[in-house]
């Protein structure tokens, strides 16, 4: 059931490399929605700490930077969204091997997380959103319309990885990608606060064997049934 007032919501949850991302914006494309990758929130705040020689492992230092950062998602609606950082454009930025393995140690702080579900759920308010995310069924918006659950071998997110890398000019190892998508996913899973979980509500979607767009249309007619 729809809350009074707003848009619809849709949640796109998932371990690393499940295609949640491409999914959700394509999605969210078809249905004129916004789409809010609140990985590259954390994503982001990782790249600062990084670029301002923070100590991952210290959670108050981490948590008063975010509070003097801004972070922005903008997109048009169409191709890949843009990510802020303080007035800059950092999307290129966030998904280096640097980035990737300092991520989950950023986004396993409670007040850091406490944080970003405030400013997740201000962008989710007036809705027509699909967000993706590990907690976003589950925490961040409980009440969603719609949610999705998406996983797929390890393999086959390790090859999904590799090739999204590959295309940003790294030359990654295959074998230490799997290694990296794992560490992280335990991280994740692991944590007390929005750990990776189904939410029970969830549709659970295993896209190892499915092309982008054929999970896209899937996603698409729970929508006409459900919304
Ligand atoms: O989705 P993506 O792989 O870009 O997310 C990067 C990392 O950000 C995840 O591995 C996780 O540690 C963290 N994250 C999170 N909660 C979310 C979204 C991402 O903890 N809602």
């Amino acid at each position: 059931m729809k809350a009074v007032g707003r848009g619809p919501v849709v949640t796109v949850d998932g371990p690393a490399g499940a295609g949640k991302s491409t999914v959700a914006r394509k999605m969210a494309e078809r249905l004129g929605f916004l789409y809010l990758d609140s990985g590259a929130m954390y994503r982001a705040l990782a790249l600062k700490a990084l670029q301002h020689g923070i100590d991952l492992r210290d959670e108050s230092q981490l948590a008063d930077l975010l509070k003097s950062t801004t972070i922005d998602l903008i997109g048009n609606g169409q191709g890949q969204p843009s990510v802020w950082l303080d007035g800059e454009d950092v999307t290129t930025l966030l998904r280096t091997p640097e980035v990737n393995a300092s991520v989950s140690l950023v986004a396993g702080f409670p007040l850091v997380r406490e944080e970003m579900v405030r400013r997740q759920r201000a962008m989710a308010r007036e809705g027509r959103v699909v967000m993706d995310g590990r907690d976003i069924g589950t925490y961040v918006l409980p009440d969603a319309d719609l949610k999705f659950y998406l996983t797929a071998s390890l393999e086959a997110r390790a090859r999904r990885r590799l090739n999204d890398l590959v295309a940003l000019g790294f030359h990654p190892n295959l074998e230490t990608l799997g290694e990296e998508i794992r560490h992280r996913d335990t991280l994740d899973a692991a944590r007390e606060v929005g750990p990776l979980r189904q939410a029970e509500d969830a549709i659970l979607i295993d896209t190892t064997d499915m092309e982008v767009d054929r999970v896209v249309d899937m996603m698409l007619e729970y929508y006409r049934q459900r919304v």
